[in-house]
């Protein structure tokens, strides 16, 4: 790329001659952030994508995010800036395994977070989000027997909320796993008026020290509605970005990890940068692409989530 090039002037212009859109996920760079068009939590993401009248769905987010937008737009073309862009929860479901389990429990329904591959969604009933999940298993018959996966901790705290057993299928987020107790303890101490806050992706003991607890939507709307000046941030920290810009008057504050050499990063949503999204524009590669065998049995799942949240 030349580098005297303006990406974020190239990008608009491509954007019009191509008839494309930008949808990113929160989690993004803050570059790919503000040349979105929508940013948005993965539910807020995959209703913009069934509903868009673009030619081409740029998603600045991971590979399943961008099959979850092809499977709901199978004419459009969607592209994902880096095809390496994937998801450690996701992985941590192989859909061959996935089965088998699935087996064990013929009676159950199966609830899948988005997070899981296409495959995966083609073995479901339902798919939620971390917006909807509550919401989604109310939505059952109190006797109805659930399966929910891959991740084992917004699965915890769904049985917790709702007071419903579910078998969990072992899974977790590589980021929203290692969020550190005792460092967040002292952390609150020194900052007695700010308010913990915490995507449901952590684990239990995490979440019973928040305040508020929700997607990333949910999160970025309570500091704007809560009066508090500090906040801590117990998730991905891409967040941040549209935190700061919605209240530029508070402070927040990354909630630290147990590693002191890790960060809040994704690593998979990280992926992506601003050059790479002007290249997958100009190139319209890489594609996603789902098998249409994969995209008729997942579209129904995923459609009865979007009619639940409707
Ligand atoms: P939400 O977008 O639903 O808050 O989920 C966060 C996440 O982990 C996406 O990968
Ligand atoms: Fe997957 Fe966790 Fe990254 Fe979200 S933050 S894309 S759940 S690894």
């Amino acid at each position: 790329i030349d580098p005297t090039l303006d990406l974020f002037a190239e990008i608009e212009r491509l954007k019009k001659e191509k008839n494309a859109v930008i949808l990113a996920h929160y989690y993004q760079d803050a570059d790919i952030q503000d040349i979105a068009d929508y940013i948005g939590d993965s539910l807020g993401l995959s209703q913009e994508a069934a509903k868009t009248d673009a030619a081409i769905i740029v998603f600045a987010g991971v590979h399943f995010m961008a099959e979850t937008a092809k499977i709901l737009s199978p004419n459009k073309k969607v592209l994902l800036p880096d095809s390496k862009a994937g998801c450690s929860l996701s992985d941590s479901c192989p859909p061959h395994l996935f089965k088998k389990f699935k087996e064990k429990y013929p009676d159950h329904l199966v609830i899948t977070y988005v997070n899981c591959t296409a495959e995966l969604k083609a073995l479901s009933d339902i798919v939620c989000t971390s917006s909807n999940a509550v919401q989604i298993v109310e939505s059952l018959p109190k006797d109805q027997k659930i399966i929910f996966g891959p991740d084992k901790n917004l699965g915890a705290y769904v049985m917790k909320k709702t007071g419903r057993d579910m078998v969990l299928w072992n899974g977790a987020c590589m980021v929203h796993e290692i969020f550190a107790h005792e460092k967040i303890t002292k952390l609150k101490e020194r900052h007695p008026q700010a308010k913990f806050i915490a995507h449901p992706e952590c684990e239990d003991h995490i979440l019973a020290m928040a305040d508020y607890i929700g997607s990333t939507t949910g999160l970025l709307n309570y500091t704007i509605k809560n009066e508090a000046k500090e906040f801590i941030v117990a998730t991905e920290s891409g967040i941040i970005h549209q935190m700061a810009k919605a209240n530029p008057d508070k402070t927040f504050i990354p909630a630290p990890p147990n590693n002191t050499c890790a960060c809040n990063d994704c690593p998979h949503m990280k992926r992506n940068t601003l050059e790479k999204l002007y290249l997958c524009l100009k190139n319209e590669l890489p594609e996603v692409d789902v098998p249409r065998e994969i995209i008729e049995r997942a579209r129904l799942p995923i459609e009865r989530m979007l009619d639940i949240s409707a």
